[in-house]
Formats: structure tokens, C-alpha cells, sequence
């Protein structure tokens, strides 16, 4: 297995980090015609769409073009539930960007079916151009737990008693939670031309240093980074604190 080194780029505070992740998505989707790319959730990213939104009508060509299909989603829940990934999405960046070319994960379809639905779009339509991703505290990348093959494609997964109870700060009651997903997997991520990492705060410094400088494993996901090119971590001080970088 051949092993790369990813570019990572350390914002010295919120602004930098959300000027430097626009910055850093806008090139990767220069030049591209029609890119396809999926955006995760999460608060991470939350500062990365507001300048991509405050700026958007100077890049209106791009989003025409651009292809946006879901990274992961709960399943179970109503089209208008204000827990999908796909309406948080939609509110905060996709419906204010104007990307209208969309593939979203159907919530309420049977999740081992809808995966295969969106797998089967995926070799028709793929690889994704760009995967932009957060990590969760357990190593994960979108639905993608611990233990998850690298070689597998979209599927249904049954999240992690530590991601359910990571998720309840979004709304604030763990019964809120849903315990069953669908996500893009990391074979899909992996084909990705350009992957872009956005990791915030000391509560990720371990599991970035695991993901990053540990062993490639199942155990921690978010190591398959190492396994493919083109990839760029934007990370703050805290978050890179005991990782080393070259
Ligand atoms: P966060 O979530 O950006 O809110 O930390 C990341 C994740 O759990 O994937």
C-alpha cells in the first residue's frame, strides 16, 4: 500500500479557519465542469459556508454547475424533520448557494436499498471531484464507524452509542437522536479527485494525531487518508497540538 502525505494547512483563529477553507474548496473546484461534490454537517464546516454564501454572486457559474450529492443522512425520518442532514444542508448552504443539481439520501426508504440506489448513481455518475469531511471524536467520517471496511461503498449502518451521544448536542436531548443511518462510504470517499478535512479544536488533537501519523486501521477511519493523494487538512492550533507535520 502506497502511503500519502497530506497537505495541512493551521488557521491561526475562526476567520482564518473559514477563509482558508473557502479558499482552499474554491481551487480545488477551478477548472472543474460540472464537479461532483458532497459537504458534511457539523459545526465545523458552519463558518466555511458562510463565506462561500456571503460571497456566493461572485461565483454564481460555479454553482450552476456544481453536482451536490449527500455524504450521509438519519434514516427514519419525515421529509420535513429539522434533524436530516439534507434540510441542515439545505438551510445553510445549498439553498443560499443556489446549487440546485442535488442527489439527497430518501430518509424514509428502506436504508439498505436507498444505499444501493446511490451506489449504483455513484458508478454512473462518479467519483466525486471533491469530498469535503469532518471527523467525528471516534475517528469517523460521515456515517463511517469504527470497524467500517475501506473497501465498502454507500450502505446502512447503526451508529455508535459514542456518535449518537456526540450528535444529541445538535438537539439537545439524546432521545432525539436516531440510531440508524445511510452514508457514502469510504471506498466512495476514497475515489475522490481532491479531499478536503476541516478538524477543529483540542478534543480532535487525538484522534487527528491517530488518523493522521497512526496506523492505517479500521479502527480509526478517518486513516484512509493516508491511503490516497490530493488530500488537504485545514486544522486549528488546538487540533494539530501533538501531530507531527512532516
Ligand atoms: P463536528 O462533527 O463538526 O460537529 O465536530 C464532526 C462529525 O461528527 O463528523
Amino acid at each position: 500500500m502506497t502511503l500519502h502525505k497530506p497537505q495541512i494547512l493551521i488557521a491561526e483563529d475562526e476567520t482564518a479557519f473559514a477563509r482558508l477553507a473557502a479558499d482552499t474548496f474554491l481551487k480545488m473546484a477551478a477548472g472543474r465542469a460540472r464537479p461532483l461534490v458532497t459537504l458534511p454537517t457539523g459545526m465545523t464546516p458552519l463558518g466555511l459556508y458562510q463565506v462561500l454564501v456571503s460571497e456566493h454572486a461572485a461565483r454564481r457559474d460555479l454553482w450552476d454547475q456544481m453536482r451536490f450529492i449527500a455524504l450521509d443522512e438519519y434514516a427514519g425520518l419525515p421529509p420535513g424533520d429539522e434533524r436530516l442532514f439534507g434540510n441542515w444542508l439545505a438551510r445553510t448552504c445549498l439553498d443560499p448557494l443556489h446549487i440546485s443539481n442535488r442527489l439527497m439520501f430518501n430518509s424514509l426508504a428502506d436504508p439498505d436499498s436507498e444505499a444501493a440506489r446511490v451506489e449504483t448513481w455513484l458508478k454512473q455518475n462518479g467519483p466525486l471531484d471533491i469530498a469535503v469531511l469532518g471527523m467525528g471524536g471516534n475517528g469517523h467520517v460521515a456515517f463511517n464507524e469504527p470497524g467500517t471496511p475501506f473497501t465498502q461503498g454507500a450502505h446502512a449502518v447503526t451508529l455508535t452509542p459514542d456518535t449518537v451521544s456526540a450528535n444529541a448536542r445538535y438537539w439537545g436531548d439524546l432521545a432525539r437522536v436516531p440510531h440508524h443511518g445511510i452514508t457514502l462510504g469510504l471506498q466512495n470517499l476514497a475515489a475522490a479527485g481532491q479531499t478536503l478535512l476541516l478538524v477543529h479544536g483540542a478534543g480532535k488533537a487525538a484522534i487527528l494525531k491517530r488518523a493522521l501519523n497512526g496506523p492505517v486501521t479500521t479502527d480509526v477511519p478517518a486513516s484512509y487518508l493516508q491511503t490516497v493523494p490530493h488530500v488537504t487538512v485545514i486544522a486549528d492550533r488546538a487540533a494539530v497540538a501533538g501531530l507531527v507535520l512532516n
